[in-house]
């Protein structure tokens, strides 16, 4: 807030009035170009904003700071892959810069893994068909999820399986906890902790961390600090690879790092919590 008689902050205030004032008449430009959208004497008035000049400074510093360039991911094509292979599914919406959607997945009574938490049905086959091209998975937050299923749905996503031959380094599955807990990871240790030599090693990594303290309580961890865990597999991914992060929130990332591209709706049945899928490059 600008202080009261600070003469210097009223003096920005009146620059911040006039910038939001110009922006104001960008969108009402854009507007414009809209016919069903256009008000006879519509009148553009300058919000009283509380920001002060060196806030929206430093906001627009930071989107500069943002590579201009196009995603290397064309969230089209990546639709479009998900859409012919779920046939008899709602097809995801894209454009070229964001995908959106709802997959309705059903209760999963005969699951295998009895982890509290564990994969809602076909959630691994759904994602793995939007990357037919991915060919080092990383599965972060493991859990029950074994190397047999897991090999099982990547390769669910090559549209010719009789072609592909899955590398036994093409694939890793990370949980703090072991066997003797109900996990099966190949690489047990913290995702914050992981390994120097993997670093722009993947190029589809799936996460699927506790959701709240509660949860964590439950599997015995500590409640994962998102944006931390968000730099550490941005590490491990190579630029212009993929995270698809599963959780009740969309995660904290740094623009400089992650540039969110889609955002799907994990619906399992009445009464249970409804998760969210949100679709990051590594940029
Ligand atoms: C939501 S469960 C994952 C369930 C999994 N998708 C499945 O199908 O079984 C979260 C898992 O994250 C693990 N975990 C929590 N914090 C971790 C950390 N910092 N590093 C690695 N694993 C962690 C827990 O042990 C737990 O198994």
């Amino acid at each position: 807030m600008i202080p009261p008689g600070d003469v210097e902050s009223f003096r920005q205030a009146d620059e911040v009035q006039a910038i939001l004032r110009e922006e104001l008449v960008d969108v009402a430009d854009d507007r414009a170009e809209l016919p069903h959208r256009r008000h006879a004497g519509e009148v553009v008035t300058a919000p009283t904003d509380p920001v002060t000049l060196a806030e929206h400074r430093e906001r627009k510093n930071a989107r500069a700071r943002i590579p201009a360039r196009p995603l290397t991911i064309d969230p089209t094509l990546r639709a479009h892959y998900y859409n012919r292979r779920f046939l008899d599914r709602p097809p995801l919406a894209s454009t070229r810069e964001w995908v959106v959607g709802a997959w309705a997945t059903g209760a999963y009574w005969k699951n295998s893994n009895p982890l509290h938490g564990a994969y809602p049905r076909t959630y691994l086959e759904r994602v793995h068909a939007m990357f037919p091209d991915a060919r080092h998975v990383l599965h972060a937050f493991s859990g029950g999820l074994g190397i047999a299923e897991a090999i099982a749905a990547y390769s669910s996503g090559i549209a010719d399986p009789g072609e592909m031959t899955v590398a036994p380094e093409s694939i890793e599955l990370i949980d703090l906890k072991g066997p003797d807990e109900g996990r099966h990871p190949t690489w047990q240790g913290d995702v914050l902790s992981m390994p120097a030599e993997w670093a722009g090693r993947f190029d589809l990594v799936l996460a699927d961390p506790p959701y709240t303290p509660e949860d964590a309580a439950r599997y015995g961890v500590p409640m994962p600090d998102r944006l931390a865990v968000t730099r550490a597999l941005r590490r491990v991914t190579m630029a212009g690879g993929v995270l698809a992060w599963l959780d009740t929130v969309w995660p904290m990332h740094r623009k400089e790092e992650w540039r969110c591209w889609g955002h799907v709706a994990v619906v399992r049945s009445t009464n249970h919590r409804v998760r969210l899928c949100s679709l990051f490059e590594a940029v």
